[in-house]
């Protein structure tokens, strides 16, 4: 059975199945080519219009240990500037509409991913997901997100099986949910909510931890992700027993794109890091250092950056699959 509801894979929303899901990346995080003809003869585009370094490169080693042929198109620096209003008149510094661009990728490839950021400047259409939207209206081909407007779902994934594979480290948390909490960090420009909003929606649709969300007021994520997480504006008190903390900075989501507090005292500090259940510390990267997080803690044994960056092939590898066994069943 499909692990995937649809063909496209854009939200955990899009899965059957978040345990299995792990299960299986974890399994190619043991055996890379197990399925290395799976892919065979197929192509997968990955599209950029944005920069990236883990999603990118864990995206085209995922594609290659299935056998599948990447070919990486940066459109942000070096294609033509995409239009995505239906019915635009294309007077001004858009040069094709993506209903022409999207049906094209859709003859060149068997699967198309995408990555596409925020405007930061129409919530509107960024939280409608114009763009990946009108790329599954007109590509008429299975669609990957490499991160939305909204969401960052391999990056989630990723999250999860780091979570579940350092479980066993933490023998405390057996008998009982571990605690996570996701932290809001300092920063010094407005990012996005992706990666909050995403990890807060696998955190809620896995329910298998024990959730808070801490952030300073005025710093609210949609309600549609949150959920029913615990929310705290007290960092101190929600970092209490955690036994991982999540640091991320966005920017407001109500009051759309700005940055009203960036108090530095919201920096993961050891100090921080000592009211915690000696909890393991996690990022997507790329990180501010000082800024979100202290080289104390990022240098720490408590810091999973990296074993969690490595795993982005995994849950690449593991919803490729998922996708291929869909395009041929
Ligand atoms: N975490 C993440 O998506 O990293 P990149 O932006 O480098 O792909």
């Amino acid at each position: 059975m499909s692990l995937l509801k649809t063909s496209n894979f854009i939200s955990a929303n899009d899965v059957t199945d978040i345990n299995a899901l792990v299960a299986k990346a974890l399994d190619y995080k043991a055996n890379p080519f197990r399925d290395k003809t799976l892919g065979a003869g197929k192509r997968i585009g990955c599209l950029f219009l944005n920069p990236s370094m883990r999603t990118r490169l864990s995206t085209q080693i995922a594609a290659q240990n299935l056998g599948m042929e990447p070919i990486v198109f940066n459109v942000g620096s070096e294609g033509w500037q995409l239009e995505f209003e239906d019915e635009a008149i294309m007077s001004g510094t858009t040069s094709e509409h993506v209903k022409d661009a999207a049906p094209i990728m859709g003859k060149y490839f068997d699967i198309l991913a995408i990555r596409t950021f925020p405007s930061l400047a129409n919530k509107e259409d960024d939280y409608s997901e114009l763009y990946i939207n009108q790329f599954i209206k007109y590509a008429g081909i299975p669609v990957l997100s490499l991160e939305s407007a909204t969401l960052h779902p391999l990056q989630s994934l990723t999250d999860v099986i780091t979570i579940r594979e350092t479980l066993n480290e933490k023998p405390e948390t057996r008998n009982q949910k571990p605690k996570v909490v996701l932290t809001w960090a300092p920063h010094v420009k407005p990012l996005p909510q992706c990666v909050a909003n995403s990890f807060s929606q696998w955190m809620n649709a896995w329910g298998e931890v024990d959730f808070v969300i801490t952030h300073p007021e005025d710093y609210e994520l949609d309600p549609k992700f949150t959920g029913n997480a615990t929310i705290l504006h007290n960092q101190d008190e929600a970092l209490k027993d955690a036994d991982y903390v999540y640091v991320k900075n966005w920017s407001t989501y109500t009051d759309y794109a700005k940055i009203y507090n960036n108090d530095p005292s919201w920096m993961l500090t050891l100090d921080k890091l000592a009211l915690t259940n000696n909890a393991k510390v996690m990022h997507c990267l790329p990180v501010r250092r000082n800024v979100e997080l202290s080289d104390e803690v990022l240098d720490s044994p408590n810091s999973i950056v990296t074993q969690e960056a490595g795993n982005r092939v995994w849950a690449a590898q593991a919803v490729l699959s998922e996708m291929l066994g869909q395009l041929s069943s």
